[in-house]
């Protein structure tokens, strides 16, 4: 398959995730987090598809076409391992849908992202949350959703949060 095969079929793919999730997402109140702005498509087609959402978007650094990059309030710049611990505060209210696109092609730096970035969303997810992420997470008692129908296994992960997130009992 030529590269530009590939990156078609991998496009093609993120489009059919995010707009299943999307549909998904409806019925779940709260914010939503992008976890690498990028080039910013993503975040513009989820900014189009849910347009009274709060999104709030994460990423080191800012490479985006300048039409998609969020105003100041919604850019969180820095580390993700660093911001997303400590972003509450500012965005306040749980997230409905969480998109998580990191992946590095780095093998090793894959498996690090992932074993520090999941407990970190579930950190930020509302009871019901939809999250779908590039890379496996480890989110126990999460539903594992199937993909839509045509995406190739492995190609992304999504994930439910449970409809109550447990709570602590009171001494
Ligand atoms: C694959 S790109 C995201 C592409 C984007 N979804 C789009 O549609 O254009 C991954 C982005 O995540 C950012 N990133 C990866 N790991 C990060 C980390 N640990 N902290 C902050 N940003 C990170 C990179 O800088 C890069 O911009």
């Amino acid at each position: 398959m030529s590269r530009l095969d590939s990156f078609i079929r991998r496009v093609t793919a993120q489009r059919e995730i995010l707009n299943f999730m999307i549909e998904q997402v409806q019925s779940v109140p709260g914010t939503v987090l992008e976890l690498g702005l990028g080039n910013g498509r993503t975040f513009d087609h989820i900014r189009e598809a849910l347009p009274d959402r709060e999104i709030f978007v994460f990423d080191r650094a800012i490479r985006a076409n300048p039409r998609c990059v969020p105003d100041g309030e919604h850019m969180i710049l820095g580390e993700i391992r660093d911001t997303l611990e400590f972003c509450g505060p500012r965005i306040r209210e749980k997230a409905a849908f969480i998109h998580c696109d990191l992946g590095s092609g780095d093998p090793t730096t894959d498996l690090a992202t992932q074993s520090w970035i999941s407990p970190l969303i579930a950190l930020h997810s509302a009871p019901g949350a939809l999250i779908a992420s590039g890379l496996a997470l480890d989110l126990p008692g999460y539903e594992v959703l199937p993909l839509p129908g045509g995406v190739q296994e492995g190609r992304y992960f999504l994930y439910r949060a449970p409809a109550q997130t447990t709570r602590v009992a009171a001494e």
